[in-house]
């Protein structure tokens, strides 16, 4: 609710594209995620409004049918008034369900189900965030606050050893199913960028005719260039011959912020980019080896810098409160064993991998994750606007291969 605040009435509704919904559907689907839940073990509990569980289910067919989701923002009701007031109620019940949980012979259960609503109520907050900026962008009131220096140049590519690695989830708090089991993959040797990929490295790329040249393109990717008619990211704009950037506080030179990852890339760009530079993605198993594996204690770490959570110090999430990303170098405690900076934070950075099962996968959350292992790719490590009690080094989040209005960049790998 933080989130919408700055939000007059109008921007609640509309939909700007078929891939965004509006910030309305957000508030009213997490709450109608928790009702599911009241729904099914709270005895006696009636449900809200039966035309709510239509206009916010967003893709459950165990829940029945619900509005399409390019339809999202073709109505005007609930109103927003309603469903704030929806949301309340949910909360309540919410609360009640809790404060009674104890006596309940499957408390552990139920602890686990309102665990899994907060990590999908976070994953809207982000998604939120992507719908906001591309509402808004710049008229967003978002907060203003000191962008970071540069403190080091971070270039070159970390050389890291192949081998047996254990990939996955080892075992804590909370983790999805599809970050499970943990399991053994062969690397080979390979080097990994030590830092993202910048906006003054893609310039180059779009100055060299990137766009315009076929050999760097996958067949779909090159589709996509001229379906949607790219000539740079989302959010890019020509001014008079020079590429600008247009983010939550305004419009700059890309030039100016040469040195700030390179965002709003598809899958098709960060690989016709990584082709054109000699490179290519890493999968997700090399990225992951790069962000945890300390060689000097030879140890694995939970996240690149040791086991501690992430702090605003070393990461640029979202409770960083930035609204973009920050400049390359401006985070050196954030670094992993290998030298590799940023990779939890500012930018989900695309892999090469399948979005797939992992070997012994087991379904743990009814049509969460598994329904969509088939056409996507794995991006890791979160973003700006991930918040930082949700990532996990682990996490793998996924994507179709044209998106690109998430907050999503790359570094690229060499074998
Ligand atoms: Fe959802």
């Amino acid at each position: 609710m933080r989130i919408v605040a700055p939000l007059e009435i109008e921007d609640y509704v509309i939909q700007t594209a078929e891939f965004m919904s509006p910030p309305r559907w957000h508030i009213g689907h997490t709450s109608w995620f928790f009702e599911t839940l009241l729904q099914t073990y709270q005895p006696g509990y009636r449900i809200y409004n039966e035309d709510y569980l239509f206009f916010f289910n967003s893709y459950y067919e165990g829940f029945g049918s619900r509005i399409a989701r390019g339809r999202r923002g073709t109505r005007s009701r609930p109103t927003v008034t309603e469903t704030i007031k929806y949301r309340k109620y949910i909360d309540e019940a919410m609360l009640r369900f809790l404060s009674q949980i104890e006596v309940r012979e499957d408390a552990e259960k139920m602890l686990s189900l309102v665990r899994l609503g907060l990590e999908h109520e976070m994953q809207h907050q982000e998604l939120l965030v992507y719908d906001i900026k591309h509402l808004l962008s710049d008229l967003y009131n978002a907060p203003v606050t000191i962008v970071p220096v540069a403190a080091e140049a971070v270039a070159g590519m970390a050389e890291i050893e192949g081998g047996l690695f254990e990939l996955g989830y080892a075992g804590g708090d909370f983790a999805w199913d599809n970050e499970k089991p943990r399991h053994k993959v062969f690397l080979q040797d390979f080097a990994l960028d030590r830092a993202l990929v910048s906006n003054g490295d893609y310039l180059e790329f779009i100055g060299a005719g990137g766009y315009r040249d076929y050999r760097w393109w996958l067949s779909a990717g090159w589709d996509a260039v001229h379906r949607e008619q790219w000539e740079a990211p989302m959010y890019w704009e020509l001014h008079d011959g020079e590429w600008m950037i247009r983010d939550f506080h305004g419009l700059h030179p890309a030039k100016e912020k040469a040195n700030e990852p390179v965002a709003h890339v598809s899958y098709f760009e960060a690989a016709a980019y990584a082709k054109w530079a000699g490179k290519r993605l890493p999968t997700e198993a090399e990225w992951e080896k790069a962000a945890c594996f300390d060689p000097q204690q030879k140890a694995n770490w939970n996240f690149p810098w040791g086991n501690d959570a992430p702090t605003v110090a070393n990461a640029n999430l979202f409770d960083r409160q930035l609204w973009g990303v920050a400049p390359i170098g401006s985070l050196p405690q954030g670094h992993s064993g290998y030298g590799c900076q940023q990779m939890i934070g500012d930018v989900w950075e695309w892999t090469s991998s399948d979005y797939a099962p992992y070997p012994g996968f087991k379904s743990e959350f009814d049509e969460y994750n598994d329904k969509w292992f088939v056409g996507q790719k794995v991006l890791r490590g979160g973003s700006f606007a991930t918040p930082q009690i949700h990532i996990r080094l682990t996490y793998r989040n996924f994507f179709h291969p044209h998106e690109r209005w998430m907050i999503s960049g790359f570094r690229c790998a060499k074998s």
